[in-house]
């Protein structure tokens, strides 16, 4: 084999970067890697794209090249597409419609090749990635468990813009294209074959073999491959006006809930449809246009603020001393425990549930078994994988031998004297030195939890969110004395189970309970002061939080919230006394979704019992006029802000971008606003200020800003 990057020809002038390593063998087949072979993560950068055109423009030049094919450097990595450094650092429309041109006319110099061109497909081909492969004349993709195909572009607030919204949508016609693109969905490689995305599927070891043989038969054609014409329902919701109909469907769910906050996914919608209306010049050029379009708006910059800190997170798996968590103990089987275990061994770490109640084990059972079935009828797990879930989870009464056990969690009721004692049976049942004893308290210190442990270092609390198999967000706890390496592996078997950790110090609430406290508590104080829980909550969506704060604490439960506002009020006894109402839908046993209904019904529609308990605390209280659209937002949010810039300063949490990705994953603060202190700076500080002042003048003195924010009000 010839490699061209090292040894240049004159006829055939070599790729001038080893960014894109190419060799061209006897047979004349081309081979292209989109990296290093030191790269394990292959992103398109500037430089990466022009190494690409340059080498394209190289082959078509070269006469010994017959085929060409397209790999990625390393086994399990095609390319992750383009670089989000980029995306973040282009701020206006027209530099973005240039780059998306730029990259875009480089893919198509494969497309104009006189030879074939074959993609091999193993690991992540996702968004610039797919683009390019979807300008090969054939994609074969290998079975490796890493392999991802998709175009997830709206997740960063923008639109495919290297020809994926045109391509994607002639290949596969434009319901599939819509529900692929407007979702950001990313394939395993079965799916992405039955979807018509990649056109083989083969085992990882014989991919690059695969892809070979595949030139080979198109060169022995003598002419490119011929793209599969649509058929069937594709056809008809493509290429014939009946394609109004998908539009209006995709438009329908597009006008929902939050969806109605992201431009991205209406673009791309529109940008389909382009691909059966327009010649494909146009097409290309209206894509172009829609992602400068995109790429400059505030959205796609929160939403890309957001997948930095996410990648940070799960840098904090990487830290000294992480260890590789095998052999894992979950005592407590009820709503969290259960739902711990069973992501454990979704995530293909065996564990051992244990709980002294066997209908709890039963359950617990029940529900991964649900949430296996839920899998398997979308088809996106195996019978076989399934069974190996359920064999990874065993369930006793009896802890039995606890010798290689590595991680120990109790998430048994919110009682740290019965915390204390389980992990004190732990070590004298012999838990292993090394083992790590996690906690998943949402109150208590972990530091007294630690209290009679030998070497407390190990004590942490793990802080998953209800549900734990959905919730992404996990606190890892620090105890005053948690060692680092002990911090580090929680971190590591959070990012294992693809959540996203944040470390917080051991303090009451943590960070998001304590965030979600002043919120929760003024929802409930405008409640009894006469604002009705439906214009509460529809302020609230209307900011573009998921759920309004009333639907919130009827999903919490009125059990939970009034003992974690017990928890606050002692903590900070003038900033956070409980409101009645809590005690009261208590006592009336209108606990929320869980047991009747609370402020709405169980299923969120209609009035709840709990409107019955509100009557009589507003009859009490003397209730005064609905409070305006502008008072809900500043009386729930601001104090919100407050509290989370409080937690700065004490160190609840170590930066902002902390708190910004709490918030997001933790309550659902908007996404598209990138978290919650870049809102308040576009807000305002001093805004934000001057309105709390009023509100402690006028209303309470709970509202008094903290000094913190203050001062950073006149910077
Ligand atoms: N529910 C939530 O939304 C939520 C969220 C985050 C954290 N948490 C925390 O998680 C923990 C568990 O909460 P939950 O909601 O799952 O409670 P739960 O009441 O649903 O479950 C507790 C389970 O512990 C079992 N248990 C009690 N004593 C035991 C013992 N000695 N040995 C073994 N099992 C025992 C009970 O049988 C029960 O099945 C609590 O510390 C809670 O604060 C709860």
């Amino acid at each position: 084999m010839n490699d061209t990057t090292s040894q240049p020809r004159n006829d055939a002038p070599a790729p001038p970067s080893a960014l894109v390593p190419c060799t061209v063998d006897a047979d004349g087949i081309a081979e292209v890697r989109l990296g290093r072979p030191d790269e394990t993560v292959v992103t398109l950068t500037r430089e990466r794209i022009l190494a690409l055109a340059d080498t394209f423009a190289a082959l078509a030049r070269d006469p010994r090249v017959r085929g060409v094919l397209i790999a990625g450097p390393c086994p399990g990595m095609f390319c992750a597409g383009a670089d989000i450094n980029l995306i973040a650092a282009i701020d206006t429309p027209a530099e973005g419609a240039a780059a998306a041109a730029q990259g875009r006319q480089t893919f198509q110099l494969l497309q104009q090749l006189k030879v074939p061109v074959v993609a091999a497909i193993e690991g992540p081909c996702v968004g610039g990635a797919l683009e390019l492969a979807l300008f090969c004349d054939v994609r074969v993709a290998s079975d490796h468990a890493a392999t991802q195909i998709g175009l997830p572009e709206v997740k960063l607030g923008i639109v495919p813009g290297f020809g994926g919204t045109q391509n994607l949508a002639r290949l596969v016609g434009l319901p599939t294209a819509l529900d692929l693109i407007l979702q950001g969905k990313l394939l395993k490689p079965k799916p992405a074959l039955k979807q018509g995305l990649i056109d083989r599927l083969v085992p990882s070891p014989r991919l690059l073999q695969a892809a070979r043989d595949e030139l080979q038969k198109q060169i022995a054609k003598g002419r490119k491959h011929r793209r599969r014409r649509l058929r069937g329902a594709a056809f008809w919701l493509s290429k014939t006006p009946l394609r109004a109909l998908a539009a209006r469907a995709a438009r329908k769910e597009l006008g929902k809930g939050q969806a109605r906050f992201y431009p991205a996914p209406k673009a791309a919608l529109e940008l389909c449809l382009q691909a059966f209306t327009l010649p494909p010049a146009q097409g290309f050029e209206a894509e172009a246009k829609a992602l400068g379009e995109m790429i400059a708006t505030p959205v796609s910059k929160g939403l890309t603020r957001l997948f930095f800190l996410t990648e940070r997170s799960k840098k904090l798996g990487k830290g000294d001393g992480a260890r590789n968590l095998t052999r894992t103990m979950v005592v407590g089987g009820g709503v969290m425990g259960a739902g711990i275990a069973g992501l454990l061994a979704q995530k293909g770490c065996p564990v051992r549930l244990c709980d002294v109640s066997g209908s709890a084990l039963a359950r617990a059972r029940a529900r991964l078994w649900q949430d296996l079935g839920k899998r398997l009828r979308r088809r996106n797990l195996e019978r076989h994988e399934a069974q190996a879930i359920l064999d990874r989870m065993a369930t006793a009464t009896e802890w039995g031998n606890l010798r290689g056990v590595d991680l120990w969690l109790e998430a048994v009721v919110e009682d740290l004297g019965v915390k204390q004692k389980l992990i004190a049976e732990a070590i004298a049942r012999g838990l292993p030195e090394h083992a790590l004893i996690a906690t998943n308290t949402s109150s208590l210190p972990v530091d007294k939890m630690a209290a009679n442990v030998p070497n407390p270092e190990r004590v942490v609390g793990i802080h998953f969110f209800n549900p734990p198999e959905k919730m992404p967000l996990i606190e890892v706890i620090r105890g005053p004395r948690t060692s680092d390496a002990a911090i580090a592996t929680a971190c590591k078997l959070a990012v294992r189970l693809g959540k996203f950790p944040i470390v917080v110090k051991d303090a009451p609430g943590f960070l998001v309970n304590r965030c979600l406290a002043p919120y929760l508590n003024e929802a409930a104080r405008l409640l009894v002061t006469g604002t009705d829980p439906e214009a509460i909550d529809q302020a609230m969506l209307d900011f573009g939080m998921p759920m309004g704060p009333c639907r919130l604490l009827d999903e919490i439960g009125y059990d939970v919230a009034a003992k974690v506002s017990d928890v606050m009020h002692k903590a900070f006894p003038e900033r956070m006394v409980p409101n009645p109402l809590f005690a009261a839908m208590v006592a009336a046993k209108a606990l929320g979704s869980k047991s009747g209904g609370g402020m709405f019904a169980v299923d969120g529609k209609g009035p709840g019992p709990g409107r019955k308990v509100l009557a009589t605390l507003r009859e009490q209280a003397g209730a005064g006029p609905t409070a305006s659209r502008s008072e809900l937002h500043t009386r729930l949010l601001y104090p919100m802000i407050d509290e989370a810039y409080r937690c700065l300063d004490e160190g609840i949490v170590a930066s902002e971008q902390d708190l910004d990705l709490g918030l997001v994953m933790g309550i659902g603060f908007p996404p598209f606003l990138g978290g919650i202190t870049p809102f308040a700076t576009r807000e305002g500080l001093q805004v934000i200020v001057t309105a709390l002042d009023s509100l402690a003048r006028t209303v309470d003195p709970r509202f008094a800003p903290a000094d913190g924010l203050r001062r950073r009000a006149v910077q």
